[in-house]
């Protein structure tokens, strides 16, 4: 989690650097409309510009919205409420699944048409320096919080409150360790099935059970352990950092109901429940195989 405080300090960028680019507010607004054209001139050089930028309408738009953003670089206020604005951007590129490198590459454009303005109008001194390097700052905050909400799509959040912050930090933690106790739940349960099937094998080989039902309490301890190892795999993943994928839990059911089936398959008159465990396997099956078509899509 990022709050605008860290982001700051993580950069260095203080009052000074607030006030330096509001120096050239002025010289920025007048090259306003040089920099849309600049900007467009260099994005529509991407083979895909066409396709996410395709009409008038949809280019009118964003010229007016990405002069809007080039402007509050130099407002001088850095607030909530900017950084809520940049990752409403990078989420809006998200969305229509804009390659980030086309941002970090425009971003780059941007950078140097900034840097060209401030040495062709601003004499060479300290002060220009010090313009250049705040600059920078405020161009790298933008691509961060911009690519983060791409990378995080979701999970970055600022804070408004520090309350809220304090709120997020609990439950974020409280969250992981919950996950850390679902990982340990899951092996000790995969270690609990994995004995029930050496036990398995343990009755047939000194106890004489009957072969048919062995191989099926067998083939159904295996199936549980194979469902387990699933969702263990998605609750790593999700510790980590990635989404969880909920259909490790339909294929868990799944297996639950197959071992079932496979039990009541050699009981005798048991053909009912077979038929209605059969079908919910179907529903079941049908629900794991859009969920992942459209996870994949
Ligand atoms: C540093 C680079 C860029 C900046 C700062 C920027 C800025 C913005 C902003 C401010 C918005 C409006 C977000 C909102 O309020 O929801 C936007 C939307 C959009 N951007 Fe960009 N953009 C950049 C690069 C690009 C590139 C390279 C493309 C395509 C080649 C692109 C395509 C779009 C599209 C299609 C939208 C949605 C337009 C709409 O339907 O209103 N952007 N961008």
């Amino acid at each position: 989690m990022e709050t605008l405080d860290k982001i700051k300090l993580i950069y260095s960028f203080d009052e000074e650097d607030a006030s330096n680019l509001t120096q050239i507010k002025d010289l920025m607004n007048s090259n306003a409309n040089e920099f849309i054209s600049g900007v467009y001139s260099f994005i529509s050089n991407f083979d895909d510009f066409s396709k996410f930028l395709p009409n008038d309408e949809i280019r009118t738009r964003h010229r007016e919205k990405l002069k809007i953003w080039f402007l509050s670089l130099f407002s001088g206020k850095y607030d909530n409420e900017y950084l809520r604005q940049l990752k409403r951007i990078g989420e809006t590129h998200s969305e229509i699944k804009l390659p980030s490198h086309y941002v970090s590459a425009t971003m780059n454009y941007i950078r140097n048409f900034i840097h060209k303005v401030i040495l062709k109008n601003i004499p060479a001194s300290d002060k220009r320096d010090e313009i250049i390097k705040s600059i920078n700052k405020i161009i790298d905050i933008n691509l961060d919080i911009i690519i983060s909400s791409y990378i995080n799509e979701g999970k970055f959040y600022i804070a408004a409150t520090k309350f809220e912050t304090k709120i997020i930090k609990f439950s974020s933690k409280f969250s992981y360790t919950l996950d850390l106790a679902l990982v340990i739940s899951l092996i000790i349960a995969t270690i609990m099935v994995f004995l029930l099937f050496i036990f398995e094998i343990y009755k047939f080989a000194f106890g004489g059970g009957a072969f048919e039902s062995t191989v099926v309490d067998i083939l159904g301890a295996m199936l549980i352990v194979w469902a387990i190892r699933e969702l263990l795999e998605e609750e790593v993943k999700k510790l980590k950092g990635h989404k969880f994928a909920l259909s490790a839990f339909i294929g868990l059911a799944m297996a639950a109901l197959l071992r079932k089936i496979l039990i009541f398959s050699l009981a005798p008159g048991k053909s009912k429940e077979v038929a209605i465990l059969g079908f919910l396997v179907l529903v079941l099956g049908i629900v794991y195989w859009l969920m992942n078509k459209s996870t994949k899509s």
